[in-house]
């Protein structure tokens, strides 16, 4: 599905990112693990290359836009550079608007909005000039539903969705694609975060599955079979769109 493609993933390090390298290296693609945290985008490559899969791995902050775009380039030049997944994202505390701390709300803008802006930024050039790419950015179902206290979030999230329908309208022509996804709860990472807070987080778990069709949280894989169709040919007439990978939340 993805052999001889190369694909460059941010927060490979943790729970949806280093599930999607694996399912993208196992499909035969190149992966470019990178994180902020450079320890664990190594411990996923050594992983996947101790299996015989082809993995190289690089610290990375996605908010760095100069870090970004030098490093997207050397891996063209090196490898070529097939799909750009940004992944890379945070969560903040469980607060009502007015009393979230600036500090949060700047640093979830940094990362989620301005990571995937760095990353796409960097990536069109090469995938233009090449005449193909697929850049696919992990936005959340809470661009989609309204979740209390999640106001950061969810404007950060609902931008990437926005973001990623502009540049499909102006890129597609060069042959690139983009599109979003739009996970419900994952219990790893973020979404784990957020069920961890409440005072009762099995009980906070139990209440959520109810609320899905599919009654369930989703699991990682879930979500990074996804990304990996969405990067592949198996796509190809797919751009601008906010795919929800939620068990049914958001029409429930
Ligand atoms: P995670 O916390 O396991 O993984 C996120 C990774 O991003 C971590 O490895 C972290 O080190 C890295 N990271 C954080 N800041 C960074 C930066 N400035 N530069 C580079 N890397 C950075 O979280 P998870 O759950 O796997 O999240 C992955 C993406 O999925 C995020 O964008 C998140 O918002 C989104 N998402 C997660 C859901 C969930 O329920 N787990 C639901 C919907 C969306």
């Amino acid at each position: 599905m993805l052999e001889n493609k190369t694909v460059f993933l941010t927060g490979g390090g943790g729970g949806i990112g280093s599930e999607t390298a694996r399912m993208c290296a196992d499909a035969g693609a190149r992966v470019i693990v990178t994180d902020i945290d450079g320890d664990a985008a190594q411990s996923v490559a050594d992983d996947l290359t101790g299996d015989g899969y082809d993995a190289v791995s690089h610290a990375l902050d996605v908010t760095d836009p100069d870090q970004f775009s030098d490093l997207v380039s050397a891996t063209a030049d090196e490898y070529g550079l097939d799909a750009i997944v940004n992944n890379a994202g945070i969560g903040h505390d469980a607060a009502v608007t007015e009393e979230v701390p600036l500090s949060d709300r700047d640093r979830v803008m940094d990362v989620n909005i301005r990571g995937v802006w760095n990353g796409t930024r960097a990536a069109l050039p090469v995938m233009k000039a090449q005449g193909s790419g697929s850049i696919v950015n992990v936005s959340s179902l809470a661009a989609i539903v309204g979740l209390p206290k999640q106001a950061v979030y969810s404007l950060s999230k609902g931008a990437v969705v926005s973001f990623t329908r502009a540049v499909a309208a102006e890129a597609g022509r060069a042959g690139v694609r983009v599109n979003a996804i739009c996970p419900g709860f994952i219990d790893t990472g973020v979404g784990a975060e957020y069920f961890d807070e409440s005072e009762d987080p099995e009980r906070a778990r139990e209440i959520h599955e109810q609320l899905y069709p599919l009654g369930r949280l989703g699991e990682a894989s879930e979500v990074s079979s996804v990304i990996r169709f969405l990067i592949s040919e198996e796509s190809s007439y797919m751009t601008g769109n906010a795919v929800r990978v939620d068990g049914g939340y958001s029409i429930s």
